[in-house]
């Protein structure tokens, strides 16, 4: 079956991260996040995918190439300027291998869903467009969906952009009860596509199924069941980071399991013990050198170095960083080739790509 997966957004939100690579493919546990989409789609037949890009585009097709890495046909539908959400879609149609139906993905969402029975619904049901959907607590900043009993879509309310960063900048906002939202996952019908306007910005959300809608042109929604984390942000980026690693979902992290706690990638060497109720990950070719105190949730990328009498408590460390003796970190990420000098004590911080911190410098609060 034929998917697109649409991944052209900024990741503000990731800012410095995602100056230097697209938010899709921001590593979670040493593997992009693209990646888990692919083998999830990949599982359910999915075995030729267009990658609706815009920004860094290039970043994202040198990663995949033609996809036999990955067993998967894949094209690549660069978008000059973003088409919002159906925009992309049309723009991509142009690069499938044949007219039939299409699953979308956004290309944001961590999850484990079967998708293979969300397809199945929307063949049952002879469907035109088919929307994967998950309960969450309301209030939220998501496309929220009514359905009648026969699962047809009767409502969306999607929040506008300003509603979206309030709510996502205020987390402890009082529940008020469960919403179905869209999950951003669709099986979609080539005539649905071939209905989107060409040339310009459009939005599925606000647009294409609000007709939809209006007009009663077939489109459903699913309630799926298991595991979904749209990661908007850093705080989603922790909780798949650590969902992934504890085991909470069927998402698997890369890599095998050394020793309680601890998944190690090709080459990795882990000379440190763990403290108690550790859970690390360790890319390829890393090495943790004896005497180093991993705490809480670490993530150390391919290629990094810790040297001895080093503390990372919840921290994560993308490919080629350099952690001299004796630095002391917690809740930090640090970016590709960041070195963090003998003595550094660093609190709450997000460091950009190639920094180099001096020896003894103290960053961030509490220390
Ligand atoms: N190629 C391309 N071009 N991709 C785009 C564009 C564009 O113009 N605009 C957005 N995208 C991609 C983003 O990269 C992301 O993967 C996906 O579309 C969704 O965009 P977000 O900006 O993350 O939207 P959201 O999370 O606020 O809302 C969407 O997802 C929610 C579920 O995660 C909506 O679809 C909501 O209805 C939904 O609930
Ligand atoms: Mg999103």
């Amino acid at each position: 079956m034929q998917g697109i997966i649409i991944a052209g957004g900024f990741g503000t939100r990731f800012r410095p991260l995602t100056y230097t690579r697209p938010k899709p493919l921001m590593p979670i546990l040493n593997r992009p996040l693209l990646e888990y989409q692919v083998a999830l789609l990949k599982a359910h037949g999915v075995d030729e995918i267009v990658f609706a890009t815009n920004y860094m585009a290039e970043a994202i097709e040198n990663h995949f190439g033609d996809g036999s890495r990955f067993g998967v046909k894949m094209r690549y539908a660069r978008e000059e300027q973003p088409l919002g959400t159906a925009g992309a879609i049309r723009n991509a149609a142009a690069s499938l291998w044949r007219r039939e139906a299409v699953v979308v993905f956004n290309g944001d969402v961590v999850t484990d869903f079967d998708l293979s029975a969300i397809i199945a619904q929307h063949r049952q049901r002879g469907a035109r467009a088919t929307i994967a959907l998950k309960a969450v607590p309301s209030p939220n900043p998501y496309g929220v969906i009514d359905l009648d009993a026969d699962g047809r879509v009767l409502a969306w309310r999607e929040p506008t952009e300003e509603q979206k960063k309030a709510l996502a900048a205020n987390p402890n906002i009082e529940q008020t009860g469960w919403d179905y939202i869209n999950a951003g996952f669709y099986v979609l019908e080539p005539e649905v596509i071939e209905s989107i306007p060409e040339g310009r910005i459009v939005s599925i959300e606000r647009e294409i199924y609000p007709r939809m809608i209006e007009h009663g042109e077939g489109l459903y929604g699913v309630p799926a069941e298991g595991y979904w984390v749209d990661v908007a942000g850093p705080s989603h980026y922790w909780r798949v980071t650590n969902d992934i690693l504890r085991g909470r979902t069927k998402v698997a992290p890369p890599g095998t399991p050394q020793a309680e706690g601890l998944w190690c990638m090709k080459g990795a060497e882990v000379r440190a013990t763990l403290d108690a109720g550790a859970t690390v990950h360790v890319g390829e070719n890393a090495i943790v050198e004896e005497g180093v105190h991993l705490r809480g949730t670490v993530v150390i990328g391919a290629g990094c170095h810790i040297a001895r009498g080093s503390v990372l408590e919840d921290c994560v460390l993308l490919e080629g960083v350099r952690i001299e003796e004796g630095a002391d970190l917690t809740r930090v990420i640090c970016d590709r080739d960041v070195v963090i000098s003998a003595g550094c004590r660093i609190v709450d911080a997000v460091i950009a790509a190639g920094t180099c911190i001096r020896r003894e410098s103290r960053l961030g609060t509490n220390w």
